[in-house]
């Protein structure tokens, strides 16, 4: 087909997919074709600072050549056997990841999504099998405004009426109750069913929400004294992001189930992991659950490359100084616009809340003319925007940045 091979306008690149993808994503109308560091290019060759970073999975920057170069000599090698032999590189990979972590085990998947599927099915099954709870009466406790992403079990538990409605009936055996509200949660650990409790330690897609210091270590600590596992998505928090390489990290609390996934690849393939010790992951035994691709070389391979650049680059460390200018440069703006209420976030994830309703459209307003300015952003709600550049931005770089942030929203107050 023509259109395989040809070289094509952005104009032609945004009807193909009206035409020919479902209509379930509202992307900023920008069509990228490159990306290295901290910037990707437009077909036309126009350039971009990248201030999302697909979500937080390209923390270590577009294409960086180690993780490239892990992937193009595994694919060359051995890129997929199943579960069913063992493979050469799964083995290296989980002494490697445990030992990073500091768990027994972990369990490899691919998406995000799938590692929340897997964390909620290995508390169930601990629950059943270890801590003794009835068979079938498992309650997992989720918090208001959560993401873990888009399958049945996962918007079961979500309050986002977009991503929730019209998609009944609903998994059983949760309960919601508010973020960053210790006594709901102490209220609700008095039901002796529940088994476990599962939280984002900052809630990335409800705006970067940062719970009040000390909720974690409470959380945790209200669950151990109910014998009830403390389950972290750090899907998106997790490498580096938050200027820890898990964001947890910041209350000293070691989850007993810890998810991670999006930047575990560097952005190159979808990898995920679970990772717990040997009383909770030895609950699920051969045949009880898996994944034709989770653990395949390939993903090791490019998971342990990814891992390393995080750690010899100081990815965490660069995160957590440069965040700290970040939010002092936007709080120095805060001072001249009344457009922008807030900065929020911890390390490199970020975000403004802008003086307007939730919504209303100003947040894809002021994307759309940062996006001409030259840098890329999302907005998270009708008047959030989340700013998550790769971490190997430097300094020069992020004010350079702050620069047209501030010079964009000064503009857009007039
Ligand atoms: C905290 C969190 N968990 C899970 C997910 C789901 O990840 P995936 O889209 O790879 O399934 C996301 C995605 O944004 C997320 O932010």
């Amino acid at each position: 087909m023509d259109t395989i091979n040809a070289n094509i306008t952005s104009q032609q690149a945004i009807e193909l997919e009206d035409q020919y993808g479902a209509h379930n994503y509202h992307p900023i109308p920008v069509v990228l074709s490159r990306g290295s560091g901290i910037f990707v290019w437009d077909v036309e060759g126009k350039q971009y600072y990248d201030f999302l970073s697909a979500y937080s999975a390209v923390n270590q920057g577009h294409c960086h050549p180690k993780i490239i170069n892990a992937l193009i000599e595994q694919a060359q090698q051995l890129t997929l056997t199943s579960r069913a032999f063992y493979n050469d590189v799964l083995g290296k990979y989980e002494k490697f990841i445990t030992e990073l972590f500091g768990y027994d085990k972990v369990l490899p998947m691919n998406t995000g999504v799938e590692g929340g599927e897997t964390a909620v099915k290995l508390c169930r099954k601990w629950a059943y099998t270890v801590k003794g709870i009835p068979d079938g009466r498992a309650k997992i406790i989720f918090v208001t405004a959560n993401f873990w992403g888009r399958t049945l079990a996962a918007i079961s538990s979500s309050t986002d009426p977009a991503s929730r409605n019209g998609f009944g009936p609903y998994m059983p055996g949760y309960e919601i109750i508010p973020y960053n509200d210790l006594p709901a949660l102490e209220k609700a650990l008095e039901d002796p069913h529940v088994a476990g409790f599962m939280v984002e330690p900052i809630q990335g897609e409800a705006g970067v929400v940062v719970p009040d210091e000390g909720y974690l270590k409470k959380a945790y600590t209200l669950c151990k004294s109910k014998n009830v596992l403390f389950i972290a998505d750090e899907v998106q928090t997790g490498i580096a992001r938050t200027g820890k390489l898990y964001a947890c990290q910041y209350e000293g609390v070691k989850p007993d189930i810890l998810i991670l996934g999006k930047a575990l690849s560097g952005g190159v393939m979808p990898v995920s992991a679970v990772l717990a010790d040997n009383e909770v992951m030895l609950s699920i035994k051969p045949g009880e659950h898996g994944s034709t691709f989770g653990g395949n070389p390939l993903a090791c391979a490019v998971a342990m490359a990814a891992l390393e650049v995080v750690i010899d680059e100081k990815l965490a460390e660069n995160a957590m100084g440069l965040g700290e200018i970040f939010r002092e440069r936007m709080r120095a703006l805060i001072r001249r616009t009344a457009l922008i209420s807030l900065v929020r976030g911890k390390g490199l994830l970020n975000a403004i809340v802008i003086n307007d309703t939730e919504d209303s459209d100003t947040a894809w307003q002021i994307c759309l003319q940062l996006k001409d300015k030259g840098l890329l952003a999302k907005p998270t709600h009708g008047n959030i925007i989340r700013f998550a550049p790769p971490l190997v931005i430097t300094e020069k770089q992020l004010h350079a940045c702050c620069d047209i942030i501030e010079k964009t929203i000064i503009q857009f107050d007039r």
